[in-house]
């Protein structure tokens, strides 16, 4: 007998009714899974920066037919943390996923030229946003089960000359990610931390970031792939730890660079032009090279 799988669109959908706060979500790859999970099924909310474009991604996401809300504040300031979690409750009832994605990259000098002030933005920005989010969720995330997301990063793993705080903030995140996940088991809660390699957003590519147009030549070289990351290969990722497919999944490290991390030497450079195109991907993405858009970058001379 042959039994066929007439799965209706709704079956499919992995996160289904699920509700996920997402941060940084107005630019590059969190705007990116702002719109995979809305595809989803998920109701989002969407934090960002007072000058991010968060609202217009999540008005885009209503006039896809999806639920969004948007949510403006400075993440790492405590009350905005608590105020995100609170209007995801008051307009949802509930959470059951929180992606910890916003993050700065915003200086390029070696440790002892690095300014005391960009060391403290990117504390604050990258592990202070983070650790307030996850503590303000919990309470909420053990009422449903629920999982909590990290940006991580090949340079959390491997260190970065000429941004070593940066590398050192994702590092910090990897072992929270991994903490939590321990810690929150008994509850049923789970933490995963996605690892991404060189990923096509402001960071990589472009004017006016914190890598010179020189150094964004040679990054593909790096790279067994050939090639950067899109913002939507990351959000794939983690639609697929957010959902129940991953029920078993937790306080995993997860690469998703291309083979960068170990990697030696330009082994890009043997991949053959065909094989370097990014994918162009489905999701109607328009802001994957704004985050770094009123954001003061400091170069080294
Ligand atoms: N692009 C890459 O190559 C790459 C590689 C590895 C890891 N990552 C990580 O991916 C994440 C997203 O980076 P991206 O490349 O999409 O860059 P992006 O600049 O487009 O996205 C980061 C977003 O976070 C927001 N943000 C920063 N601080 C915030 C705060 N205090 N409150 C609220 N929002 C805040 C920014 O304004 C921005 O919109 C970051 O955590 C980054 O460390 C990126």
């Amino acid at each position: 007998m042959i039994v066929a799988e007439t799965k209706d669109k709704e079956t499919e959908m992995r996160l289904k009714d699920k509700v996920a706060i997402i941060t940084g979500a107005g630019t590059g790859i969190g705007e990116a899974t702002a719109h995979k999970f809305a595809r989803e099924g998920a109701r989002v909310v969407l934090a960002g920066l007072p000058s991010d474009p968060v609202k217009d991604v999540a008005e885009a996401i209503v006039a896809n037919g999806g639920e969004a809300e948007a949510y403006l504040g400075d993440l790492a300031e405590e009350s905005a943390a608590r105020e995100c979690v609170e209007a995801a409750v008051r307009r949802f009832g509930r959470i059951d996923v929180l992606v910890n994605n916003a993050g700065i990259f915003i200086a390029n000098a070696e440790t002892d030229a690095y300014r005391v002030e960009d060391f403290e933005r990117t504390v604050r920005n990258n592990i202070r946003t983070a650790f307030l989010m996850t503590k303000f969720a919990l309470p909420h995330l053990q009422k449903t089960r629920g999982n909590i997301l990290f940006t991580g990063s090949e340079a959390g793993i491997n260190g970065s000359a000429g941004f070593t705080p940066y590398g050192a903030s994702k590092g910090f995140l990897h072992a929270f990610a991994k903490g939590v996940a321990m810690e929150q088991a008994k509850y049923g809660v789970r933490a995963n931390c996605v690892c991404p390699g060189p990923i096509d957003t402001a960071w990589t590519r472009g004017p006016g970031g914190p890598l010179s147009l020189e150094v964004q030549k040679m990054i593909d070289g790096m790279v067994p792939l050939g090639r950067r990351g899109s913002p939507e290969e990351i959000a794939n990722v983690f639609a697929f730890l957010a959902s129940d497919e991953a029920s078993y999944v937790t306080g995993a490290l997860l690469l998703a660079d291309g083979g960068v991390t170990p990697a030696k030497g330009s082994p890009g450079e043997m991949v053959p032009d065909t094989l370097r195109e990014i994918p162009k991907g489905v999701l109607p993405l328009r802001h994957s090279h704004e985050g770094l858009r009123g954001k003061h970058v400091h170069l080294a001379k």
